[in-house]
């Protein structure tokens, strides 16, 4: 049996709130199991071009509360290439890594499944996205967060829709998947979600003019998903507003302000056990998988089916918005 003596540890992709927790997770359960670890800076990028250094434990002090990445992050084009990951292998041969722990969404992964098996090199991925869409595990480190960023951004333009007896459109991020759209709506009260997984804008937007929602209320929200299919939460405006230009809409993006800001108790808590099941993850030989949790269980997940299969969106939320609406 080979035991692993030194891990290479990156954040990839877009970053996410606790992955410096995830970070302190894997460095401190990797140091207490007596492997070595070595910090690969700015992703994939670092790892090609040998931007390397040696972890102790207090490198990884203070981190657990603060948002962002304290190794950099990068959407790296080379390690799409075959000459980009060989490079990357030359690095690792030179550092004496012989395992990798990967902090990413799926193109992080996808990235990791390739280069595990053209190098036959272990590869463990601890799921770190705001989107919450990868499949095999309940939760991502950083959704948690951002949905409470949402919900507080909110309450905010609720005040003013109120004031104003406005109609307000918010987008929030989630890339192709509606999980922080749909729980936001829920847990902040609105009216109404568009997720891409779901065609329903017409008949949700419709639905809410008929009921005259305008009448009974002194605000209504709309979370809108981003997605190219809409347009977003501009195309939801604009749309509605052609139809019905009675009313006086409001568009909000959000934007980069939900992937920032210091990690909830919960988002601290998964990536304070992803990380170290992903140093457990090596020591029970696994080679190219994604820790996660299901139903409060440690789980391992082969990057095949992390990043191919579509996770479901609650469905049955959309109605619990509709009957708490009224
Ligand atoms: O995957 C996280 C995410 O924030 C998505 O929700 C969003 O579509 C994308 O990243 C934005 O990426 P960037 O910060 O590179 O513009």
């Amino acid at each position: 049996m080979y035991q692993v003596k030194c891990i290479g540890m990156l954040t990839s992709g877009g970053d996410a709130p606790g992955m410096n927790a995830a970070i302190r997770a894997v460095t401190r359960a990797a140091i207490y199991n007596g492997i070595k670890v070595k910090a690969i800076y700015r992703g994939y990028k670092g790892l090609i071009t040998g931007e390397i250094k040696e972890f102790q434990t207090q490198n990884v002090s203070n981190i657990i509360q603060q948002g962002g990445t304290i190794l950099k992050t990068a959407r790296c084009m080379e390690f799409l290439t075959e000459e980009g990951r060989k490079l990357a292998f030359e690095t690792l041969q030179k550092e004496g890594i012989d395992a990798l722990v990967v902090l990413g969404g799926d193109g992080t992964f996808t990235g990791a499944r390739i280069f595990s098996q053209e190098f036959n090199i272990p590869v463990v991925g601890v799921p770190c996205t705001i989107d919450n869409d990868l499949y095999g595990t309940d939760y991502t480190i950083g959704y948690n967060t951002a949905l409470n960023t949402i919900m507080e951004a909110v309450d905010k333009i609720r005040d003013t829709a109120n004031s104003h007896e406005r109609l307000f459109f918010i987008e929030v991020m989630g890339r192709d998947a509606g999980f922080l759209a749909l729980n936001s709506a829920v847990a902040s009260g609105a009216e109404a979600a568009i997720i891409p997984e779901i065609q329903t804008e017409v008949d949700q937007l419709e639905e809410l003019i008929q009921r005259g929602f305008r009448k009974s209320k002194n605000s209504s929200i709309v979370i809108v998903a981003e997605s190219d299919a809409t347009g977003g939460a501009i195309g939801v405006a604009e749309r509605l507003k052609k139809e019905h230009p009675e009313y006086d809409a409001r568009v909000t993006i959000l934007g980069h302000i939900q992937r920032g800001g210091s990690p909830t108790a919960s988002d601290r808590v998964l990536a304070s056990r992803l990380g170290a099941a992903a140093i457990d993850a090596l020591l029970d030989e696994q080679r190219s998988v994604m820790v996660g949790v299901v139903n409060d269980e440690v789980v391992y997940v082969p990057f095949n089916k992390a990043i191919k299969h579509e996770k479901d969106v609650n469905e049955s939320l959309l109605d619990v918005l509709k009957v708490l609406s009224i």
